[in-house]
């Protein structure tokens, strides 16, 4: 094995110039090496289960505009939808219905979803469905709205903080959006005790090695449970139309990279992974992912959560296709788990915390 695999899977960490070399080296040899030696670690840690989370893409309204995002509030061609908390128990029965157990209430930053809104929301899901994991994932909030629906049953919340370099994170953002409050969301979640899922986009405009690195150390900093990464895919209507996606190569290379690095994140083959390439989400599961995230949203609206062009909402990417998904799951040699799927504790993460704090 090349030194820097090993001294990677060693130490779960390099310095910034073998990352650099890393993260820029074309050389396939190399990267079958590092997916073999993800997938090695994934299987030690995880086995072959695949924890499958059902979406349910609660709304398209976002007060954000983010530049890159096809729902940001500056598309005004877009037709808006929010479900009603009613629409959403039906997508829940339903996912509970295929077996799966795990429920992701995915949004845009909306207004309407206020504290009150949320917690009554998670508080029916939580006693109708008792054994599942409710997962949020609508954008910044205070700490407190954080505690509330996390008393009121909340399990984990995914947050991708998209860009930890600031000026990298200034170009994709407008200027009154803040990577500092981005940050210091991440680090409430986590101290109240969600399963915290971070992340960005991959090959995304303008971004540089460097400031995947960065994005590296950041991960390191917050130690998440879920850590979701998937191609930069341009949306017709933002100014980044003309860019061009990220690559399938270096998504698998950050993916396998991550894997190393965090033996027991849960790493999800994205849906922008799948729709990138047509092996996208086999090729993710066999470099170190090992969650998939079947669409379950009422087939009425799922095209208008329109993040990117040609974003699949469909076949295996959704609740229809699921017995086809679970064929290629185990046609790529994997198992489908029909558990609730929560992050198995770090013992070197857990001793470090001890050390800072036992009596927590
Ligand atoms: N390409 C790929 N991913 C995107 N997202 C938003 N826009 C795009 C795009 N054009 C991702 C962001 C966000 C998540 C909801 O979707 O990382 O966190």
């Amino acid at each position: 094995m090349s030194d820097i695999i090993e001294k990677l899977s060693q130490n779960r960490d390099l310095s910034d110039d073998e990352f650099r070399t890393l993260i820029t080296s074309d050389d396939p040899i190399l990267a079958k090496e590092l997916s073999a030696h993800a997938d090695a670690v994934r299987r030690e840690n995880y086995g072959t289960a695949v924890f499958l989370r059902a979406l349910i893409e609660m709304s398209n309204c976002c007060v954000n505009n983010c530049l890159y995002c096809g729902i940001r509030r500056g598309n005004i061609g877009l037709e808006r939808y929010r479900l009603s908390p009613e629409d959403i128990l039906m997508c829940c029965e339903v996912a509970y219905q295929l077996g799966l157990r795990t429920f992701v209430l995915q949004g845009g930053d909306d207004a309407t979803f206020t504290d009150s809104y949320m917690c009554a929301l998670i508080a029916k899901i939580r006693t109708r469905f008792p054994d599942c994991a409710i997962t949020l994932s609508i954008g910044e909030r205070s700490y407190e709205s954080y505690k509330r629906m996390r008393d009121a049953g909340a399990d984990r919340y995914l947050l991708r903080h998209e860009a930890a370099d600031e000026e990298l994170y200034s170009r994709l953002h407008p200027s009154e959006m803040s990577l500092e409050n981005r940050k210091n969301c991440l680090r409430s979640l986590k101290k109240l005790g969600y399963q915290t899922g971070a992340g960005f986009m991959v090959g995304a405009p303008f971004q540089t090695a460097d400031h995947l690195i960065a994005d590296l150390r950041f991960l390191q900093e917050i130690q998440p449970e879920m850590i979701g990464i998937g191609p930069f895919i341009p949306h017709r209507s933002t100014v980044f139309a003309n860019e061009n996606k990220g690559s399938l190569a270096l998504t698998l290379k950050m993916i396998g990279i991550i894997r190393l690095m965090f033996p027991k994140a849960l790493i999800p083959a994205t849906t922008a992974l799948a729709s990138s390439d047509p092996s996208g989400r086999e090729l993710g599961l066999k470099t170190g992912a090992n969650v998939v995230m079947p669409n379950v949203s009422p087939l009425s609206v799922r095209k208008q959560y329109d993040l990117y062009d040609n974003k699949l909402s469909s076949g295996e990417e959704a609740s229809e296709g699921l017995e086809s998904l679970y064929k290629k799951i185990t046609e790529a040699g994997y198992t489908v788990s029909q558990e609730r799927g929560d992050a198995l504790k770090d013992p070197e993460i857990e001793a470090v915390r001890f050390k800072r704090n036992p009596y927590v």
